[in-house]
């Protein structure tokens, strides 16, 4: 089961260290994080939990039977998407437990009636509802050229981001997040950053030996060595044996903007950035 979530998480690391690399200071080590991050075990995993799904079943059972083919979020197959509550072969509840029974004839779809129950064929229904309603934005369509000024000037929000060569290092590089986030999990960056900190956007601190604090985030980490980028924007590595300590932060440096934004500019916010995806954006 701990593989199973393991898997799960791992399926969302879809937004590659190196994209929060670009630059020419920073290309040497591309290579370099490239090579350890395929090496790197996955300690710094942090499980992603859904608020508000209470049994955990439907969840294992998805994650098991379903995600091999339709992924965690449920938006692996090309025009199928869970997330939207909308099905292409399926108008009622009852027609989806159908195609869970009796599988897609002709498609990789294959029917479950034999390996799972009844029980948890509408458990399974039970999460592919909740799926929908948790990835659904509560947010009304924003305007994302309204969304890029609230970017740039109240939100403050290059003081910490990249959006291609314009902003600070200090936070992950935003330039292609519209293709590697939903609305929903946007919109929950911003409010709730400690909400979910993904493993390659964690923050360390250090204490080196003559007492001297580091805080920044962790590109990379070996069983001797530790890499990480400071405030202004340094890449620093140290060998583990010459610390006094080493630790996560548990909280995300990235100060929550509820109640600090309108709905409007929230709304308008999120459609910029779903509106970044790498060169294609704006
Ligand atoms: C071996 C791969 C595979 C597995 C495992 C699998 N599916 Fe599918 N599923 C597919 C494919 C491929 C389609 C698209 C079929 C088509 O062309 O319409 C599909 C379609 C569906 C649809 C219809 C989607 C729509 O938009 O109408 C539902 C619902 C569905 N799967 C649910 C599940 C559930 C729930 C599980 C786990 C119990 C599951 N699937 C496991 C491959 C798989
Ligand atoms: C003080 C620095 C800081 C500011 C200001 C800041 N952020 Fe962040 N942001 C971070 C850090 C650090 C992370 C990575 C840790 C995390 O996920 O919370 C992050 C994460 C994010 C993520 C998730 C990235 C991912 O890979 O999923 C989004 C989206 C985001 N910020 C958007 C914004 C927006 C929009 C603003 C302005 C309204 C903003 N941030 C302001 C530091 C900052």
């Amino acid at each position: 089961m701990v593989d199973e979530s393991m898997k799960m998480v791992l399926g969302k690391q879809r937004y590659p260290i190196v994209n929060h690399l670009r630059g020419r200071s920073a290309r040497m080590w591309v290579v370099t994080v490239c090579i350890l991050v395929l090496v790197a075990s996955p300690p710094l995993i942090a499980q992603k939990t859904r608020p508000g799904f209470e049994s955990d079943d439907g969840k294992q059972l998805f994650i098991a039977n379903c995600a091999p083919c339709h992924g965690p979020d449920g938006d692996a197959i090309p025009g199928v998407d869970f997330g939207h509550g909308k099905f292409r072969r399926a108008s009622s509840n009852g027609e989806v437990l159908e195609i869970m029974r009796s599988g897609v004839q002709g498609t990789a779809m294959p029917a479950f009636s034999n390996e799972l129950s009844e029980v948890e064929i509408r458990r399974l229904g039970a999460y592919l509802t909740y799926l929908a309603a948790a990835t659904q934005s509560t947010l009304v369509p924003g305007d994302a050229a309204r969304g890029k000024a609230v970017f740039e000037s109240k939100g403050n929000c290059l003081d910490c981001h990249r959006i291609k060569d314009k902003g600070s290092r200090v936070g992950p590089d935003l330039t292609d997040i519209g293709s590697v986030r939903r609305l929903s999990e946007l919109e929950r960056s911003i409010l709730e950053p400690d909400g979910e900190i993904l493993p390659q956007n964690r923050f360390v601190r250090v204490v080196s030996r003559d007492d001297v604090t580091i805080t920044g985030r962790l590109l990379n980490q070996d069983s001797f060595t530790v890499q990480l980028m400071d405030s202004d924007e340094r890449l620093l590595s140290f060998e583990k044996s010459k610390l006094k300590a080493f630790a996560f932060l548990e909280k995300s440096p990235m100060p929550s903007y509820q109640g600090k934004l309108n709905a409007r500019e929230l709304a308008d916010l999120v459609s910029y950035l779903a509106s970044l995806k790498g060169n294609g954006g704006r």
